[in-house]
């Protein structure tokens, strides 16, 4: 299946961000090796690696930089576990990866959750900085903030006033920039969280950089986090026989955005531009800007059929059946295209002919707008009830999801992508919740996380 998608004609805007444009690498058999005499040891790097984790420092400004072979993910889990003691407590936004909520789990931390205000096209917004301040104000237990900036769909919140705050507060900062590795390398992006003085920062190179999947960074960039807890979780976190290859890549990837950055990153602006521009000539299909936000990157494309009775994963579909383009994501009301500066003029003049195609296809053969095309970005807060941690060990029963509302939680429940969680061990499942997430199933979304595979049933805690 791989040889024939990589062979076929489908255009990716989709991760990774080398859009598998690149050639050259050699063959990965022959450097595919381990800790051999000569090449470094990542838990313990003094020479080749160590040159790079410095190389990657000095491209993305930050102090020190630690080199991820289990993405963003091993970042994430690290970044937590070393910013807060065992048991602590962390102000963090709801719109989380999932990553963050293993952390809470694994060491038992007490989350104080911050809701993202929601745009006026439905996706979800900014944190605002009062919030974080007031928040941290009410509650002095709280050892750290963790924000996600950018989301998934490119909004970016105002790392700067939050890291200021978190500073006066005496906390470190930790940003989930999963999404914004590429933030460093052109004026046209918003600022990356390093350089609006955040202290712990991860980001995926494979999304939007041109380096193979896995690889990510941890930027470390604060005297309130300690290296050798940094250290000492990625060893805990991450395998002992890191990949080679993925390493290599991300030595490629640096030297690529090094020599070739300025050029490509230009070019892709060009892109962009000549991209909006068109397409505000659609009439009915839509690609819109989010309103309301702090800063959005416009690298990612949000894509609506709404006025055409069109839900996202519909766009979706027809723009990969009928014309080879495969998206990053769709969910509820839009269809998310992600670009990178591998990107070539071909790609987005077919997506841009492809949308006119799909609005004069549908205008003449118009479906009815679909009355509950839900917003996929909804998130609540429910009530928790048990720790994630306490709630795994309850005993437990398997009911039918329909049947759940009143009942606690013992399982996740995600929307994937992107990975936040809608239900949180421990969490009370009220019937505006459960109806939204049978909603979520009604429209075959993906919900993932639950132990019945097929969304029928539930654990939950057994009173
Ligand atoms: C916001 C966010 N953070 C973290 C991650 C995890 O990144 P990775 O896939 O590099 O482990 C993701 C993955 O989609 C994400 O969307």
């Amino acid at each position: 299946m791989l040889t024939e998608y990589g062979k076929g004609n489908v255009y990716p805007f989709h991760m990774p961000g080398h859009k598998r444009q690149l050639t050259g690498f050699g063959d990965p058999w022959q450097l595919d090796i381990t800790e051999i005499d000569g090449f470094d040891n990542l838990h313990h790097a003094t020479g080749i690696l160590a040159l790079l984790q410095q190389r990657a420092a000095r491209l993305f400004g930050s102090r020190q930089s630690f080199l991820l072979v289990g993405g963003s993910t091993c970042g994430l889990l690290a970044a937590v576990s070393a910013c807060l003691p065992a048991k602590g407590r962390l102000l963090m936004s709801r719109n989380c990866h999932k990553s963050v909520y293993h952390a809470l789990e694994i060491r038992q931390i007490t989350p104080v959750y911050l809701l993202p205000e929601m745009c006026g096209c439905g996706i979800m917004g900014s944190l605002p900085p009062e919030a974080v301040e007031q928040a941290l104000a009410e509650d002095p237990r709280i050892s750290a903030v963790l924000v996600v900036s950018p989301t998934y769909d490119g909004v970016v919140s105002d790392i700067a006033s939050i890291a200021s705050i978190a500073h006066a507060h005496g906390v470190p900062l930790i940003v989930d920039e999963a999404h914004g590795a590429h933030f460093p390398f052109s004026r046209q992006f918003p600022d990356s969280a390093v350089s609006c003085g955040a202290d712990v920062v991860v980001q995926s190179l494979h999304k939007t950089l041109p380096a193979f999947t896995q690889t990510a960074l941890l930027h470390l960039n604060s005297e309130l986090v300690f290296e050798n807890d940094i250290r000492r979780f990625l060893d805990i976190y991450q395998t002992s026989s890191p990949s080679y290859l993925l390493m290599a890549s991300v030595d490629c990837c640096l030297t690529l955005l090094s020599q070739e950055g300025s050029r490509r990153f230009e070019a892709l602006r060009e892109n962009l531009d000549r991209f909006y521009r068109e397409t505000q000539k659609l009439s009915r299909l839509e690609c819109f800007r989010p309103e309301d936000t702090f800063a959005w990157d416009d690298s990612k494309l949000l894509l609506s059929g709404r006025r055409l009775g069109l839900s996202g994963p519909g766009l979706s579909q027809l723009l990969r059946q009928d014309y080879g383009l495969e998206l990053e994501m769709a969910a509820g009301h839009y269809a998310l295209a992600l670009c990178s500066l591998m990107d070539r003029p071909e790609g987005f003049l077919r997506l841009s002919n492809a949308l006119f195609d799909v609005e004069r296809r549908l205008s003449l053969n118009p479906e009815p707008v679909l009355a509950d095309m839900i917003s996929s970005s909804t998130l609540t807060l429910p009530r928790q009830v048990y720790s994630i941690a306490d709630a795994m060990v309850q005993p437990g029963a398997a009911v039918p999801l329909t049947d759940a509302a009143g009942c606690v939680s013992r399982e996740y429940l995600y929307l994937y992508p992107p990975g936040i969680p809608l239900l949180v061990p421990g969490e009370y499942i009220d019937g505006a919740l459960l109806a939204h997430i049978l909603a979520l199933r009604e429209q075959e979304l993906e919900l993932n996380g639950l132990s019945d595979m097929t969304n029928q049933r539930i654990n939950i805690v057994n009173f």
